[in-house]
């Protein structure tokens, strides 16, 4: 797997730094509040894990998975809901988990979906922000690192399904994907 990247940008190391500090920040924020988080699969499921392990304070989550129609590395901003939250959000402080956000396409559907159901807040946490793509004005609350434009897999994300067991983020070499 390894000779397929071409760098290495986030090292374990950093993502288990920048989690922790993330982890803390949002357990101060939403101390006695009942937080409810929910996990956008499949890029956000490592993602999700190590986050709610930094938290001190009472947690629920949850899980959706969604689709976009595109090609493999652009979103469209149409989104289909293969997967539905389990329970009702209404009236509940809740926090979208992303693995990347890109166009901001997906997480805007999302949100304007989410927000439709009466939950008491909305907030998001991405672990990589690419606002460089971005085509849609959204903007996540809490954010691991700004990355630039580039083909990254690891720490959930993927290509083709792959590489989201890497335990970084790596850049993929342009000869694998094109
Ligand atoms: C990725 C990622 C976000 C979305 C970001 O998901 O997890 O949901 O793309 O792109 P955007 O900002 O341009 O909309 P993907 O559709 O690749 O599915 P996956 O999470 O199952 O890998």
């Amino acid at each position: 797997m390894e000779q397929d990247l071409a760098r290495v940008i986030v090292t374990p190391e950093q993502i288990r730094a920048r989690v922790g500090e993330l982890g803390a920040q949002i357990s101060k924020e939403y101390a006695g509040k009942n937080l409810l988080m929910i996990c956008i699969l499949k890029g956000a499921f490592i993602f999700m894990s190590d986050l709610v392990r930094k938290l001190d304070i009472p947690v629920e989550t949850d899980f959706m998975a969604v689709t976009s129609y595109g090609t493999s590395t652009e979103s469209s901003g149409v989104v289909r809901i293969l997967m539905d939250l389990e329970r009702s959000i209404e009236g509940r402080h809740i926090m979208v988990v992303e693995d990347v956000v890109d166009t901001g396409l997906t997480l805007k559907y999302i949100i304007d979906n989410l927000k439709a159901r009466g939950p008491a807040s909305v907030k998001v946490a991405t672990f990589l922000d690419k606002p460089s793509r971005r085509r849609v004005q959204v903007e996540p609350d809490y954010n691991g690192y700004v990355v630039p434009d580039e083909f990254l897999v690891g720490y959930g994300l993927d290509f083709s399904e792959k590489y989201r067991n890497l335990p970084y983020v790596a850049v993929l070499k342009q000869e694998v994907y094109s």
